[in-house]
């Protein structure tokens, strides 16, 4: 899949053709890299420490190699986008830091609700990317078919297929309730924090090199959400139905 992304042409710096949600995407795309190394890690974690059947011990094999595939494309991807927003790099460095200080400080049962909470709410965002199958351009994704649109679908559709092993893992390790609603606050802060403020960050970035014309961005992001706006309410419903039992959440994407 990495061949068939790097063979696409690069949709250039409006790739998504909306300003503001092109930037939307390599906002979300910097928190990969790093985010993803996390996973690994607890999924890594998981396997040496608990004992499970061969099912979901084969899984989390699968899981580790999905993502790893995941971060080495979004490392590529961002290094592109950080030729036109040279401040990446320290937005990166910065998120290194606060899953690094997860890694050594918490407790595996934390890290694992935290895991847990971050693939719930890819899937969620990938539903929204992708859309109806059936009917293209519903979704965040344009009908462009460019390296990043490619890279997008590819990661959003492996996302939706296995976010559930963490509900798995969950379900397995008999975490308390009140301990993964706690994390899943705490993700859904961590998340929307980052990506508001690495939006914001490249979007002033882009008006002051103008790569992009405010006006422009504030015209993309009112088709953005009116385009958007019922699925915008799905997800938030989506989203707190997390609080129901693991057996449910489990139906609900
Ligand atoms: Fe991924
Ligand atoms: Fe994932």
């Amino acid at each position: 899949m990495l061949t068939q992304v790097s063979q696409k042409s690069s949709g250039g710096l409006n790739w998504n053709k909306n300003p503001f949600s092109t930037r939307l995407f390599d906002a979300i795309s910097i928190l990969f890299p790093s985010g993803e190394r996390f996973f690994i890690h607890v999924a890594q974690k998981v396997l040496e420490t608990h004992d499970m059947d061969s099912s979901l011990s084969c899984d989390i094999q699968s899981f580790i190699k999905e993502e790893n595939a995941h971060q080495r494309a979004h490392t590529l991807y961002n290094e592109k986008t950080a030729l036109s927003f040279p401040k990446l790099t320290s937005c990166e460095q910065k998120l290194i830091a606060d899953l690094d200080y997860f890694q050594q400080k918490m407790p595996l049962d934390a890290q694992i609700c935290l895991v847990a909470a971050f693939e719930y709410m890819t899937a969620i965002l990938s539903h929204l990317a992708i859309g109806n199958p059936q009917k293209p351009g519903s979704g965040w994704l344009s009908t462009e078919n460019n390296a990043q649109t490619t890279l997008w679908r590819w990661h959003c559709g492996e996302e939706i297929a296995h976010w559930r092993l963490f509900m798995r893992v969950l379900e397995n390790k008999k975490i308390k309730y009140s301990t993964r609603i706690f994390y899943f606050l705490m993700a859904s802060a961590y998340l929307c924090l980052d990506i508001s403020r690495h939006t914001a960050l490249m979007s002033i970035h882009d008006f002051k090199k103008s790569h992009t014309r405010p006006l422009a961005c504030l015209g993309g992001f009112i088709r953005f959400f009116a385009k958007s706006l019922p699925g915008i309410l799905w997800a938030l419903s989506r989203w707190s139905l997390y609080i129901l039992p693991i057996s449910r959440v489990q139906k609900l994407l």
